[in-house]
C-alpha cells in the first residue's frame, strides 16, 4: 500500500518515534511505501511530500519535534481545501493517511473521513493529555517531567529569597500538566481551567503557610486557568492566527494580585514552549512506538475513521468520532483528593 503520514497541531516529544514505528512495520512487514506530508494539512493540500524509509529513520527515536514539520489550520479553512486533499489522494495514489495529532487534527481527520470517506487512521498526541478516549497521549509524560524539573529548581531560589513563585505551565483547556507537575513538584497551590480559582482563597493558603514558618511558595497555574468571575480584573482576549484564544499570561495577572494582597514578594516564571521541546522520555518513546505500530496495523485492517488509544496496559482502536470536538478534562478526584491535600 502507499501510506501517507502527517503530524498536526502543536509538536510534542515522541512524534518521530511514531513515524519511525509506522515506517519500520509498514516497510519491513507489509511491504508498504511510506510518504510523509510536510507541515501537516498544508503539505497534503500543496502536495509537499517526503519519501520515508527505514534508512531515513536512523537516529529519529530520541529526537524531539517532528521531522515532517507541523502547523495548525485545516483544509476546512481554505476555499479549495477539501478539493485539494481529494486531488492529492487521487494523484499521489494514496491508499491511506495516518494523522498524528491532538484534538484539532483528530477532529479534522474525523471530519474528512465522515464527509469524504477518506481512508484515515488517527494517533493521539499532545503534552496537554486532553484527548478523550485514551488514558494518556504521548508527549505528556515528558512535559510533566520537564515542568517538574523546573519546579524543583524554583524551590531553592524561592526558599533563598522567601518568595512566591508563580509558575505558568501549558494547558489551554485542561489542567493535566499543571496537576501532575504540581503534585510531583510539591506545589503550594495548583490552579487549573476546570476549577475557577478564588484569589482570596489562594492568598489565604499562602498566608497560612507563611504563618507556619514556610516563607517560600510555588503556585503552579495552567495557562487556561480563570478566576471566579468578578474576583479579578478580566483579561483581554488575544487570538492566534487560527482563531484559538492565546491563554498565556494568567501568571502575570496573578502575581501582582498575590503580592498586593499578601505583601509577599512574588515572581513569575513562564515555562512556555520549553515544555514541548527536547527528547521524549522512555515512557513516551514506548507509547509512541506502540501507537505507530497500532496505526499501521489499523491501515492494513482497513479500520478507517479509527484511532489508536491506550486503555490500561492495552493499545486498541476507537472511532475518532468519539473524540472529535471534545476535550478531556482533568479527573477532578485527582485534583481534589490528591493535589489539594498538599495545598498550603
Ligand atoms: O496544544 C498544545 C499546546 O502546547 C497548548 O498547551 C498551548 O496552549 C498551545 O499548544 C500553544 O500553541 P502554540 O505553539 O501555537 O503557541
Amino acid at each position: 500500500m502507499r501510506v501517507g503520514l502527517l503530524t498536526g497541531g502543536g509538536d510534542c516529544p515522541g512524534l518521530n518515534a511514531v513515524i519511525r514505528a509506522v515506517v519500520r512495520k509498514g516497510e519491513m512487514e507489509y511491504g508498504d511505501e511510506l510518504i510523509g506530508f510536510l507541515d501537516a494539512w498544508d503539505g497534503v493540500m500543496d502536495r509537499r511530500i517526503m519519501p520515508l524509509d527505514v534508512r531515513s529513520m536512523r537516529g529519529m527515536l530520541p529526537k524531539g519535534g517532528t521531522l515532517l514539520g507541523t502547523r495548525r489550520g485545516s483544509p476546512y479553512d481554505r476555499p479549495d481545501g477539501l478539493e485539494s486533499v481529494v486531488a492529492t489522494f487521487h494523484d499521489v495514489g494514496l491508499d491511506a493517511l495516518i494523522v498524528v495529532g491532538g484534538n484539532g487534527s483528530l477532529t479534522v481527520a474525523h471530519n474528512l473521513f465522515r464527509d469524504l470517506g477518506l481512508p484515515i487512521v488517527g494517533v493521539p498526541k499532545t503534552i496537554d493529555n486532553d484527548v478523550v478516549g485514551t488514558d494518556t497521549t504521548f508527549g505528556f509524560n515528558t512535559a510533566v517531567q520537564t515542568a517538574t524539573d523546573a519546579i524543583d529548581r524554583l524551590h531553592t531560589t524561592a526558599e533563598s529569597h522567601d518568595r512566591v513563585m508563580v509558575v505558568e505551565v501549558m494547558g489551554r483547556d485542561s489542567g493535566w500538566l499543571a496537576t501532575h507537575a504540581g503534585i510531583a513538584g510539591g506545589a503550594t497551590v495548583i490552579l487549573i481551567p476546570e476549577q475557577p480559582f478564588d484569589i482570596d482563597e489562594v492568598c489565604t493558603i499562602l498566608r497560612a503557610r507563611h504563618q507556619r514558618g514556610r516563607y517560600a511558595s510555588i503556585v503552579v497555574v495552567a495557562e487556561g486557568a480563570e478566576p471566579v468571575e468578578g474576583t479579578m480584573p478580566s483579561q483581554e482576549k488575544v487570538y492566534d492566527l487560527f482563531g484559538h484564544v492565546r491563554r498565556r499570561g494568567v501568571a502575570d495577572r496573578l502575581a501582582p494580585e498575590i503580592e498586593g494582597r499578601t505583601g509577599f514578594e512574588t515572581r513569575v516564571v513562564l515555562l512556555g514552549h520549553i515544555q514541548r521541546g527536547g527528547t521524549p522520555s522512555a515512557f513516551d518513546r514506548v507509547l509512541a512506538t506502540r501507537y505507530g505500530l497500532a496505526a499501521i496495523d489499523a491501515v492494513h485492517a482497513s479500520a478507517w475513521g479509527q484511532m489508536a488509544v491506550l486503555r490500561g496496559d492495552d493499545v486498541m482502536l476507537m472511532p475518532m468520532a468519539e473524540t472529535a470536538d471534545k476535550t478531556r478534562a482533568v479527573d477532578l478526584s485527582l485534583y481534589r483528593n490528591v493535589a489539594s491535600v498538599f495545598f498550603g
